[in-house]
């Protein structure tokens, strides 16, 4: 039997069986403790389980398809399908709804909808470099919180496939086979991909290949090398010539221009740079971590939640993307506590505090208006689309960083 029936075979089988069935330091400043405990965390947990519920009451009708986000001019839900690039972050809230709250109609629900993208992890399934936030999110929050033995051979299904999108060459993923032809960028590394390095690293050290680690790191490593400006701001691509493997431009996709700091894409660098540190414990990483989290903090506006591109010339009456905030700001508590300098550490605590908290202000929680967590997100300005928006993501990554936030909470108690 070839092995990818026999793979096909154990995930059905077990589908089929279910259907029938401180971190922190521990001296811990006194000061450090009055921050972490000025932040209301179980009011703001509270609001996203109601949100949740409200989200549920209006979009939950046994069908597969993900709420992603709802625009500006609606208080309804854009609902996907489960090959869209989101699909994995409604899973992923209900999963951290469901360890925060413990609420077993929550933990079935979440069962439901990670279960939906299933067949991503197929042979037939085609994907790109999202494969990672779509099986990670979902099926990762819930390997985590289960220890359910199918969940994990999804995910190695899942990093095997990532790792097919890997060229040597030039030592990175090709992000988006899509554009190879339609942009004539013939290996194309996008800054986003750096989140979908997590699977590769979980997957090298929980049954999958040793080869994924080395693929992950080199990722990071040459991404490092090539799509950073020497400020420190990035390139949402970078696109390489596949006979040299040599860097040919950085471009954007979803930024102002070319040459602009786009806020999403240095976001998604940061907690990016900030997973490889953590699984490889190399030190280049922690210290590029902190530089390219420096540019990004010493540009935000006063409220620490950025414009979508900070170089658009129509600031301040450019919308504002609390997407990046969201992410940046989870990450930055996770660095906080993998830092090896203690004023860098409560820096970057600090001000992480601050992101969650003009977050969970009535400025940017959506509370009435919808059912989602928070308002003012932008996904792709350049392409018309969700433009001072509710996104799923933004809701993934504030809820992801008051979960953080709340266990390190616990750990200084
Ligand atoms: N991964 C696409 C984005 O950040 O919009």
């Amino acid at each position: 039997m070839n092995n990818n029936i026999r793979i096909i075979m154990k995930i059905k089988a077990y589908f089929f069986i279910c259907m029938v069935m401180c971190i922190t330091e521990s001296s811990c400043s006194l000061h450090n403790k009055a921050v972490l405990d000025s932040f209301a965390v179980d009011k703001q947990l509270e609001y996203c389980d109601a949100q949740v519920k409200r989200t549920l009451a209006k979009v939950d009708n046994d069908s597969s398809r993900m709420p992603r986000c709802v625009n500006a001019n609606s208080a309804d839900w854009y609902m996907v399908n489960i090959y869209d690039w989101t699909s994995g972050f409604w899973p992923g809230i209900l999963w951290y709804d469901y360890e925060v709250t413990q609420d077993e109609n929550i933990k079935k629900t979440a069962i439901r909808y990670t279960e939906y993208l299933l067949p991503l992890a197929l042979p037939d399934h085609i994907g790109d470099h999202d494969i990672g936030f779509q099986l990670f999110c979902s099926f990762g929050n819930a390997y985590r919180q289960t220890e359910n033995e199918a969940y994990k051979d999804v995910l190695i299904e899942g990093a095997r496939k990532l790792a097919t999108l890997y060229n040597p060459k030039v030592g990175t993923i090709l992000s988006w086979p899509g554009m190879v032809e339609k942009m004539s960028w013939p290996h194309n590394t996008i800054l986003d991909n750096l989140m979908n390095l997590e699977i590769l690293f979980w997957a090298s050290k929980n049954g999958g290949k040793k080869e994924w680690y080395d693929i992950a790191k080199n990722h990071a490593q040459v991404t490092m090398e090539n799509q950073f400006r020497d400020d420190f701001t990035s390139y949402h691509v970078a696109v390489y010539d596949t006979i040299t493997g040599k860097l040919i431009k950085g471009v954007t996709n979803q930024g102002y221009g070319d040459e602009t700091f786009w806020a999403r894409g240095q976001a998604w660098s940061i907690y990016g740079y900030t997973i490889a540190y953590r699984e490889t414990g190399d030190k280049n990483f922690l210290r590029f971590a902190e530089k390219i989290t420096d540019v990004y903090l010493k540009r935000l506006p006063e409220d620490y939640i950025p414009y979508w591109d900070f170089d658009d010339p129509n600031i301040p009456d450019a919308p504002k993307d609390a997407s990046s905030a969201a992410i940046v700001s989870s990450a930055l508590l996770e660095m906080s506590q993998l830092e090896d300098n203690k004023e860098k550490a409560k820096a970057y605590k600090d001000v992480a505090i601050k992101m969650l908290e003009n977050l969970s202000s009535d400025k940017y929680q959506s509370r009435d208006a919808n059912s989602s967590f928070l308002l003012h997100s932008t996904g792709n300005y350049p392409g018309g689309y969700e433009i001072d928006a509710s996104i799923n993501y933004a809701d993934h990554y504030y809820l992801e960083a008051l979960v953080r936030y709340k266990e390190m909470q616990s750990n200084t108690k």
